[in-house]
């Protein structure tokens, strides 16, 4: 089926002339069209063409969308939105000035929601996690990571993995799933860590791989989680069994996380609040994606990562909400487009392209999503309005009224098919 995407008041296209990657000066640029519009074949995009050409273009059906803008569907590349229980509790203690490592320390943080986790069965936590993802659709998201992590065995992390796979199967939208099942050290193995890393190494992540059950190995690099020195070891039996990698890292301590992420090319290292001077060159100079999470220092009340260094020196840059019930209970992204330019001074259209196409190079799939260019996949969000600064600009404002995967309505506020 041909599908007509008339005369949006702007298409930000995000093109990047075939290189997949937004950085340097290449990142302040959206790439905005006017008097254009977008045709879609079954679920690809395939060709933009400008309004006067319409008439001789043939196609099925169309959506008019004048006085309305067009974006790539955007990619939300680092969530934990298959969490069970609330730590409403924690967060109350957070505002009496208790910080989020002590809390961890003192049993509660990831392991109290393990504990909610491993209480819930796989049919009850789909049905926890499902409206979550209708709220991401609903904001015009269209490709989804989801991260274990709170399972921390066997049984729990596999439980969670299968979850993630079976929403992706059975929702509107691309979910990735990564393993975390290095996110910390669970109760039981308090003392014992060395048995954990066996157990991550020896029994969950051959099965994974086996299963394929995830496309991303990821880690907790802090002194309170794993050490640089068990994170390198997971990742080469990982690199081994050919997942790729991505590692939580320099949030509170740099303690060598991001020179083992590096050496082991990971995809993206996430977070980088305390992230030193000297690794900012370390990352302009490789293609690691720095995915940035201002929701989590908002919610911490903790310091921004150096996104202007970053970008000024050309590393690539991405954004993410980290959704999940300690660090950052936050599912808006526009939310933290706007945290992203009044905290840490990113542009309007630096936000929008570190949740578009940088984003999609977070998860590997730059090749086939984050912008608007022939032959990439009809994946777009519609916002409701004919300025696209009005996305950051109106905080906490969900603007999205559609959003279109592989060619099809997934969402629309006023029930357009
Ligand atoms: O990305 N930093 C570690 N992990 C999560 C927090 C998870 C939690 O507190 O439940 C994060 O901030
Ligand atoms: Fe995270």
């Amino acid at each position: 089926m041909k599908r007509l995407l008339y005369n949006p008041t702007q298409i930000l296209t995000i093109d990047t002339s075939g290189r997949n990657v937004k950085r340097g000066i290449e990142f302040s640029n959206v790439n905005v069209l006017h008097d254009h519009s977008v045709l879609t074949e079954n679920n690809l995009i395939a060709d933009i063409i400008p309004n006067s050409s319409v008439k001789k273009t043939v196609f099925d059906t169309s959506l008019d969308l004048t006085g309305k803008i067009l974006l790539p569907g955007l990619i939300e590349c680092h969530t934990h939105s298959a969490f069970m229980g609330s730590r409403a509790d924690e967060f109350r203690q957070k505002l009496a000035g208790v910080d989020y490592e002590k809390i961890a320390e003192s049993g509660g943080g990831i392991n109290s929601t393990v504990k909610a986790v491993r209480r819930s069965t796989f049919e009850e936590i789909v049905e926890v996690v499902t409206p979550r993802i209708d709220n991401f659709i609903a904001q015009g998201i269209t490709t989804l990571e989801i991260k274990s992590g709170y399972g921390l065995d066997f049984e729990n992390e596999i439980k969670l993995l299968q979850v993630i796979n079976y929403l992706n199967e059975n929702c509107a939208i691309e979910i990735i799933p990564t393993f975390l099942g290095a996110h910390t050290f669970p109760t039981e193995h308090i003392t014992s860590h060395d048995e954990y890393i066996n157990e991550i190494i020896n029994k969950m992540l051959p099965h994974i791989a086996k299963q394929k059950l995830a496309l991303f190995c990821d880690g907790f690099c802090e002194s309170t989680a794993f050490s640089s020195d068990q994170i390198d070891f997971i990742f080469t039996k990982a690199k081994e069994l050919s997942l790729k990698l991505k590692l939580h890292t320099e949030q509170f301590n740099s303690i060598g996380g991001l020179d083992v992420a590096l050496n082991h090319n990971a995809v993206s290292v996430d977070h980088l609040e305390v992230l030193i001077e000297e690794d900012i060159l370390k990352l302009a100079n490789s293609d690691t994606v720095s995915v940035l999470l201002p929701g989590v220092s908002f919610f911490l009340n903790y310091q921004y990562a150096p996104a202007r260094k970053l970008i000024d020196n050309t590393a690539i840059v991405a954004l993410a909400t980290d959704y999940n019930p300690g660090s950052s209970n936050i599912s808006n992204l526009s939310l933290i487009m706007s945290l992203a330019a009044l905290k840490m001074k990113m542009t309007i259209e630096e936000t929008i392209n570190a949740v578009t196409i940088n984003a999609a190079k977070a998860l590997s799939v730059e090749e086939s999503v984050g912008s608007i260019e022939i032959g990439k996949q009809a994946d777009f969000s519609i916002f409701d309005t004919e300025e696209y600064s009005d996305i950051v600009y109106n905080i906490g404002k969900n603007l999205n009224c559609i959003t279109i995967k592989n060619g099809e309505i997934v969402y629309s506020l006023n029930n357009i098919k």
